[in-house]
């Protein structure tokens, strides 16, 4: 049994490691924004399509978090109550179901808005009257990315204190220092990794 508990927490934290996406996607589309116009040219379809293609995969590693989440806190002899008496592990499944909402959210509204806008142009430069409908959306779209950018961090930053809670002051410094982090990622393409 130990050795089935400790594969699957490896799994479970490559699979948090593949959840960095958002701040991928956040350095790619702060590159786009470098180059400037026109707007709807190869460039656009190429990262469009890069970010479309990750909601998928996005949803996979979602539902591995929780699978192998949930199978640890049983293993571990916790029981499913532990989600209403462990801060932590109520927090980390609360901000799960709110990313997988955001997920859902750009998958079956936001992108195929953004997409519509697209194909209306049908591969030519977007009209000037489009352009800024596509901005908005794109940018909605980067503020999604950056709230999940902050809860795969927080939900990791918690996970280590699931068993140990860390201090409050601790735990808060820690927030601060993710927030700082994905604010960052949201403004710049932060060439220094953690700048
Ligand atoms: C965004 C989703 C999630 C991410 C990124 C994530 C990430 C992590 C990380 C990095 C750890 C630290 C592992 C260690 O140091 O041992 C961890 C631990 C843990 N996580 Fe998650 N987690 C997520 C979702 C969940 C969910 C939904 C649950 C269950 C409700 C869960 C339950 C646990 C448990 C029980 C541990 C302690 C592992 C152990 O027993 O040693 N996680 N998580």
């Amino acid at each position: 049994m130990a050795t089935f508990i400790d594969i699957l927490r490896v799994i479970h934290i490559l699979n948090a490691v593949l959840m960095a996406w958002p701040f991928y996607a956040l350095v790619a589309v702060n590159q786009r924004a470098r180059l400037g116009p026109p707007l709807g040219d190869r460039t656009d379809t190429y990262m469009e399509n890069i970010i479309k293609n990750r909601t998928i995969p996005c949803f996979v590693f979602q539902g591995t978090a929780l699978v192998s989440g949930l199978a640890l806190v049983l293993l571990r002899g916790a029981g499913f109550d532990a989600l209403l008496t462990n801060p932590a592990l109520g927090l980390k499944f609360l901000l799960l179901l709110l990313i997988i909402g955001l997920l859902l959210y750009v998958h079956l509204s936001l992108q195929p808005r953004i997409d519509a806008l697209f194909s209306e142009a049908g591969g030519k430069p977007v009209l000037p009257e489009v352009a800024p409908r596509i901005g908005a959306l794109r940018l909605r779209r980067k503020r999604i990315a950056s709230i999940c950018m902050f809860v795969v961090l927080t939900v990791s930053m918690l996970g280590v204190q699931v068993w140990a809670a860390f201090s409050l002051w601790m735990t808060a410094l820690l927030i601060i220092a993710i927030i700082l982090f994905t604010w960052r990622a949201y403004k710049s393409v932060t060439p220094y990794g953690w700048v």
